[in-house]
This record gives C-alpha cells, structure tokens and sequence, in this order.
C-alpha cells in the first residue's frame, strides 16, 4: 500500500507517529513561513503543514501544488495550534518531511466542495468529480448500506438472490421498452426488462420459494425527479403465501433497513384501500405525514344559489389550521396555484373561522352565518382556521385538492423530511380504462390476481374488481409495489382476453408463461421496491439522481460519455438495420 492511513483517522491518539498519506489537495494556503494543505480522501480531510524554516525546498514544492493534485505525504502527526473541532481530524496536523507528486491535475471546472459553484450540467459532465464531494459520495455510501441490509434481512429470511437475463423479450403492456437489435437474428430485438416479473415468476415455478435481486430495471417513459430510464429495484417474489404474509415480510424489511440505516423504529404500517387514499387524499399516494384529509361537502353547499357548487359533481374542503389570517395576497396565491393548468381548478373558495367563533367566507352572499358554522364544524375547524374549498367534476377536484393539500403542508412545515410516515396502500382496482384505446389496461400488471370475492365479476364488471395489489408509501412516494399473481393458466388467459389480447396474440407474447402454469405453479405473489427512491427518501432528498453514481439528465442523456449517440453505418449494416 502506498499509505499507511487514510485521510479521515488520524486523531490526538496518534501523535508523534510517523504516517503516509495519500490524496488529493483539496486547498492550500499560504502563510509566508507556513504553507497548509487540506489532503483529501475518501475518508476525510487532514492538514498537512510545511514549515519554511524547517525545509525550505519541501515548503517550496507544497506551494506548487495545484487543486485535486494526487499527492503522497509522509510525515509526523503533530498536535494543532489551532483546533478545528468540527472535523474529525482537527486536532492534528501532519509535519511533512517527504512530499510526492502522483498526479498533476488542470483545474476542476467547479470548486469540489458540498457548496460547489457547479451547475448541474456541469457536474453531471464532470460526475467523477462530482462524486469526490463528500456529500454526494455520502448518498452513495447510503446506498450500498440500504443494499447490504437488504441483503442481510432477505438472507436471513431465506431468500435466494438469482440473476434473471437483461436481454429479453418486447411486451406490449407497462411502459415503453427499449430495444436492442439482434445481429445473429436479423430484423429481430431483444428488450431490456423494465422488471424481472416474468422471470421472478418462472422461479417460483421452479421451486426457489423466496427470490429476491437488486436488478437494474429500464423503462423509456417520460422523466421526472424520481424516475429514471434506468433505475434499479429490489425485486422479490414468495411462494405458498397469501397477502398478509407478503405485507409482514415486506414491512418487516423496511423496519430493518429504518432500524439498521437510520437508527429509527417505526409503527406497524397502517393500511389504507385504494378507495379511502383516493376519497380522503385525492392520490393513490397520499403524504400522510399530515392529516388534512378531505370532507366532501355536497350535502352542506349545493342548492344556496351559488351557481358553481350547484353544477358541481364535488364539492371539498381542507381545513388549515392557524391560517384564518391568511393575508389577501396569499389566498391570491393559493387561488394562483390551484388555477395553473397543470392542476387546472376553476377558482378557490374560502372560509376564515374567526377568533368569536364566526365564519367569513368569500361566498358570503350565498350561505347566511349558521350555513357557514356548519361547513365549519363538518370540517372540524375551529377559531383560528382556515377552510379551503374546491369544486367540480371529482376526479378532476380531487387532484387538484391533493396539489393543494401538499402545498398546504410543504408550506405550513408539516412536510419535515426526517420524519417518516409509512402505509400500505391495499386494494387497488384490477383495471383502468382509457378512453383513447378504448379498453383496460391493468393497473398493475396483467398478472396480478383479482381479489377473490371479486372473481364474480370479472366479466360483467371488469371495471369494479379489485385486485390483490399493494404499494408500499412513505412520505407521498410511492417506494414499492407488488401483488398477490395468478397462477392459473385458466385465469391467466381470461386476464389477457379481458385485457384485448387474441389467443394467439397471448399466446405469441406470454405462451412461456402459462405454459409454465400447467406444469404445477404454486401460489405466489411478490413485490418490488423502487431502490433508487428508497435511497433518495432516506437521504432526505426529492431527487433519486442524487443516490445514483451516474444518472441520466431529463432528456435522458448521459452527458458525461454522450450517449445515446449515432451508431457507424457498418454497424448499422451488420445489423441488418436500414442505412438511410
Ligand atoms: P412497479 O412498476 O410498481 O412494479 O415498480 C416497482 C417500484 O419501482 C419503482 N420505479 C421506479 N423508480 C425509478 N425510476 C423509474 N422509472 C421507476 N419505475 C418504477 C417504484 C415502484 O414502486 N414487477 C412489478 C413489481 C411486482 O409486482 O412485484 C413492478 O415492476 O418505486
């Protein structure tokens, strides 16, 4: 080894001992008789010192060296003059007697410390640079103790860790794939799984009982602060269970990684249907770490007069408390908010409950003070509160009341990222129409069992079965998914018709599968958490770019290696593809 310790273990305890250490110079400073280098290293930051008086020609070359120089230092640890006790090093320094130059190094394009001048771009062209500041490389060492734990939990748990192939088939459900073309198959494509839950599921027909991967997962869909075209999940999928064993396992994984990676215990998670996250949260995601739920109103306002809540299909109402003295400009800025079109209401209606216990609305002219009391106590809201009110066709109300409850809560603090509230979200429906195709798609996916007492209505009401589906959801994200799976070739391929699929578009797209199903499937069902989003919510992040060594921009490029980039017409040729 070229150093005998690391940048960030040298204490009081080592005084007096000789050492080498290696790393970059993160900056120096130069004091006429004293020159001082912060050495940096994955570890930490330790003060080198080189004293003119001492060695002259040394302290000479130290003034030399430039930013992010790759350096070998050897040296006395010596007590500090002046300690710097927020570093875990600051109370020493090294007395340099042996300097060696590893590596000169151009300037940086951004300053390689946590408060960098770097924009984005320029960081994510420069990401190895990037990643040597000790925040962003913080994120990374969360990430691979979030996988360690999870491997730990899911070994002792008895799960098998099994690599599924990356070079699969197109399916026409879920989101877009990418596709690779085949040179030795030529006109034919392979597809980059966007999960493994094929696969996951052919192994449990295999008799592996308990899977589990930490898999790269690709899917070309539009990008978002917590989506990525590559992204990675922890994939893991049980046999001979039933719902509630999965829910427990599942829970008691994230309990671990809290425990082990966060030093916090949480609640047995609570759980909420499909339905009530929809009535009471407007999402099928709801924050929760805040009440503000919804109260449907339709019985308190409709038939006063007031034109818009009388043709509306829905009329809620959040109550924030402490803010009856929401000045003019804020409501102004609430009503703003709500009227963008990206949430798209009409307007906002609201109610003050005044300190005497009365009510102001700004629909005054239509409900008398005993009407407006009333909207008051539905809403629970007392003196010192502030009812928001929005109206119209439900579904559309409802989202746009979920933008505004979320907004409410970042603005009135309740939105505090290290505090955690998790939930199952349970019972989600089986299907989705849309209009445009006009069919259903499945919500989930279209291997997911329907709950059993809605079997019945699988072909008269595709539309209100539900499914043995949940998502995991911590803090308004959604962090994983899975479901209860058919394993009957039978309900499998009814599932595929209901869904639009011939018998031989079926059984060209999934034969592999039901085939398996006649050869003794056992009951199974699985879940995959969005790892990447685990990672950013532990961090206290919004952004899974953070957690991710190297992500892609919005317009899903790498900058740093350009890709996607054009490909050499001989290449295209081999493949048989078209050159234009
Ligand atoms: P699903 O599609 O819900 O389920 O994905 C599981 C979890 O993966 C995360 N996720 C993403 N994270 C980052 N970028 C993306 N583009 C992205 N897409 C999804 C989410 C999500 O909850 N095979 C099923 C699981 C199963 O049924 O067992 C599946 O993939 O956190």
């Amino acid at each position: 080894m070229l150093r005998s310790h690391t940048c960030g273990e040298l204490t009081k305890a080592n005084i007096g001992e000789k050492v080498t250490l290696c790393g970059w110079v993160q900056k120096s400073r130069d004091l006429g008789g004293l020159t001082f280098i912060d050495l940096r290293d994955r570890y930490g930051i330790t003060q080198l010192a080189f004293n003119m008086d001492v060695n002259s020609a040394l302290c000479l070359e130290a003034r030399k060296l430039g930013r992010e120089f790759v350096i070998k230092a050897t040296g006395s640890v010596k007590e500090r003059e002046s300690k710097n006790l927020k570093m875990a090093t600051g109370e020493i320094e090294i007395v340099v007697d042996a300097l060696d130059i590893l590596n000169a190094a151009i300037t940086p394009p951004f300053t390689i410390e946590e408060q960098t001048d770097g924009g984005d771009d320029l960081r994510m062209k420069y990401r190895y640079l990037d990643l040597r500041r000790a925040n962003v490389r913080a994120n990374l060492e969360l990430r691979h103790r979030i996988a360690i734990e999870s491997r730990n939990y899911l070994d002792k748990q008895n799960f098998l860790e099994v690599e599924t192939p990356v070079l699969i088939k197109s399916t026409p459900e879920g989101a877009r794939d990418f596709v690779v073309p085949s040179r030795m198959n030529q006109g034919q494509f392979y597809a980059l799984p966007q999960s493994p839950q094929t696969f996951k599921q052919l192994l449990m027909v295999a008799g592996f009982d308990r899977y589990y991967q930490i898999v790269k997962c690709f899917r070309d869909e539009d990008l978002r602060a917590d989506r990525q075209p590559e992204f990675t999940q922890i994939d893991c999928e049980m046999s001979f269970i039933e719902r509630e064993d999965i829910l427990n396992t599942f829970e008691g994984l994230v309990s671990h990684l809290f425990e082990t990676v966060k030093g916090i215990k949480i609640d047995k998670l609570p759980r909420m249907s499909y339905a009530d996250a929809m009535k009471y949260y407007g999402c099928d995601k709801p924050d929760t770490r805040f009440d503000m739920r919804f109260v449907e109103l339709n019985d308190l306002v409709k038939e006063k007069g007031f034109k818009v809540f009388d043709d509306a299909e829905l009329v809620i109402g959040i109550n924030a408390k402490g803010c009856s003295e929401y000045t003019r400009k804020q409501l102004d800025e609430l009503t703003d908010f709500v009227k963008r079109p990206q949430i798209g209401a009409t307007g906002l209606v609201y109610a003050r409950v005044n300190a005497d216990g009365t009510v102001k609305s700004s629909v005054d002219k239509f409900y008398d003070a005993d009407q407006l009391k009333a909207w008051a106590e539905k809403m629970n809201a007392q003196a010192g509160d502030l009812i928001l009110i929005l109206a119209g066709g439900a579904d559309k109300t409802r989202k746009a009341m979920n933008e505004l409850r979320l907004e409410m809560g970042t603005r009135l603090g309740l939105r505090d990222k290290n505090t955690f509230s998790c939930l199952w979200v349970i019972d989600f429906p089986l299907f989705e129409y849309n209009e445009e195709a006009g069919r259903y798609f499945a919500m989930h996916h279209p291997f997911t069992s329907p709950l059993p007492e809605d079997l019945a209505l699988l072909e008269s009401d595709p539309g209100a079965v539900r499914a043995n589906a949940y998502d995991m959801v911590i803090n308004g994200v959604e962090v994983g998914g899975g479901s209860i799976r058919i394993h009957d070739r039978n309900l499998q391929s009814q599932m595929f018709s209901l869904l639009g699929f011939t018998k031989e578009e079926a059984q060209e797209q999934f034969g592999f599968l039901m085939n398996a199903f006649e050869f003794g499937a056992p009951p199974h069902g699985g879940i995959a958490f969005g790892f990447d989003r685990l990672c950013s919510l532990f961090g206290g992040s919004e952004s899974i770019r953070d957690f991710i060594a190297f992500p892609k921009n919005n317009s899903g490029r790498d900058v740093m290696i350009d890709a996607p980039s054009v490909i050499h017409d001989d290449q295209l040729k081999e493949l048989g593809i078209d050159v234009k």
